[in-house]
């Protein structure tokens, strides 16, 4: 038998009226291993996750957490889970020493317990100095670790975080990098997080599943998604007959894939971008394609999914 996941979903559907938010996806995670879900605003990446900590109840599939499933045992899943969502949600009235000992009450820790763990955690989120102040004092960055601290509380199997970096200051937002990386590898947690941010996900994770309109669009290890599109990446911008240009390109034995989208941009894998853009350049003249802007770049998670979605995805 298999062992088990820690996370696992099969066609897992949710709908609000219309809007297909989560359509049919399969997603796992095996114990100890750092998972993302990367994509735009509106891919469904917070409905999955309101599914996997029982927030929400799908209309068709199944999840499982640590083996049970979300529906049958939401107790069972939600005692193995530490989440942190997307929206700030600490009360500004308490200090940050009583935000974690209100949650370890919830999930019913003794009050020795709670004193140690919560010590523990404010050191490493570094707010032991801000400890025994409100909330309210605290900067966006403060209130995201104090967060990232209470979803440690009960010592959860598998953390789930929502886009962890969301809006924070890129010391913060290195902070909590290394506090994700910590948790892996010195705790062997399973971490399951949403982000928008290309380079969180390929920085990060073992696996990363690729988001778009509630469905998985790609999968598999950054490295190696990105290692298929070729060296370097060479984006154009600009207006003409695109389809010859690309019939053309194709012809290349340097070219090693095209991308193209609305016409108009275009993600091309070359050899070397340095070597190669003035015989493109000079190529797409001659095709009637007219390009205004180009750059070339080291390929990233952001090509691949302009690869499959023909969009950027920071739009
Ligand atoms: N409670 C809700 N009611 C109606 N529509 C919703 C609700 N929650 C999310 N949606 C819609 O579902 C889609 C996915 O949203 P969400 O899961 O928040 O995406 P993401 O987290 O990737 O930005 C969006 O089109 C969003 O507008
Ligand atoms: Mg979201």
């Amino acid at each position: 038998m298999a062992e088990t996941m820690a996370i696992q979903t099969d066609g897992l559907q949710k709908y609000f009226g219309d809007v297909k938010a989560v359509d049919g996806v399969s997603i796992s995670a095996s114990k100890g291993k750092v998972v993302a879900l990367l994509g735009p605003n509106g891919a469904g990446k917070t409905t999955i996750i309101n599914l996997l900590t029982t927030q929400l109840i799908q209309d068709s599939g199944r999840a499982t957490v640590m083996g049970f499933n979300t529906v049958e045992s939401p107790k069972d899943v939600r005692r193995r889970l530490g989440i942190t969502f997307q929206e700030t949600s600490v009360d500004p009235a308490l200090t940050g020493v009583q935000v974690l000992h209100f949650s370890g009450e919830l999930y019913g820790m003794k009050r020795r317990e709670r004193k140690v763990r919560a010590t523990e955690l404010l050191e490493m989120v570094g707010l032991t100095d801000a400890a025994k102040r409100k909330t309210k004092t605290y900067s966006g960055g403060m209130k995201r670790r104090l967060e990232l601290a209470r979803s440690l509380m009960n010592t959860p199997d598998v953390l789930v975080l929502d886009e962890p970096t969301l809006g924070l200051d890129p010391q913060t937002r290195a902070k909590i990098w290394e506090y994700i990386t910590r948790l892996k590898e010195e705790f062997g947690m399973t971490l399951l997080l949403t982000t928008h941010y290309m380079d969180e996900a390929e920085q990060l994770s073992d696996h990363v599943y690729i988001i778009d309109h509630g469905k998985i669009v790609r999968e598999g290890r950054a490295d190696e998604l990105i290692r298929d599109l070729g060296d370097d990446t060479v984006r154009l911008q600009g207006t003409g007959d695109i389809s010859s240009f690309v019939k053309e390109l194709e012809k290349l034995a340097y070219i090693q894939s095209v991308h193209s989208s609305g016409g108009e941009s275009m993600h091309l894998g070359v050899d070397s971008g340095q070597k190669r853009v003035p015989g493109i350049l000079a190529l797409a003249a001659s095709c009637g394609f007219t390009i205004s802007e180009v750059a070339i770049d080291r390929p990233n998670l952001g090509d691949v999914f302009f690869g499959v979605t023909g969009r950027e995805i920071q739009e």
